[in-house]
């Protein structure tokens, strides 16, 4: 599951079939979102997860990343394989933390807005 992000209007996107080439916003190409690229706290970011029966409490991250407006976790998203996707965006003033269902062997990504995407294979 490839993300997209544009550099210039930070429009973020998601392709669920296909392979689209080139993909572009605002004139340019739109830049894959890569994991881990960015230098920063891996407690703040990496996402943290617990199990409980058929649940899975996501939380980003180990120590509670900021929320704040210019520096925040937009996104939490878990996926598997390519066919399950599920994604819950948050406002700059929500808490940073979302229950999915668990699916052993997803794997689970957290986005935030100045210090990129972050990720954890559930056990
Ligand atoms: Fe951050």
């Amino acid at each position: 599951m490839k993300i997209y992000k544009c550099p210039i209007c930070g429009n973020i996107i998601t392709i669920i079939e296909g392979n689209i080439k080139p993909i572009t916003c605002c004139g340019v190409d739109m830049e894959e979102l890569l994991e881990n690229t960015v230098d920063a706290s891996q407690e703040k970011h990496v996402p943290f997860y617990e199990v409980k029966d058929d649940l899975i409490l996501v939380k980003v991250g180990e120590v509670e990343h900021p929320m704040e407006e210019d520096h925040y976790i937009q996104f939490v998203m878990l996926t598997k394989d390519d066919d399950l996707l599920y994604i819950k965006k948050f406002n700059f003033n929500e808490k940073s933390e979302f229950k999915f269902e668990y699916v052993k062997g997803s794997k689970i990504y957290s986005y935030c807005n100045k210090h990129g995407l972050w990720s954890k294979i559930v056990q």
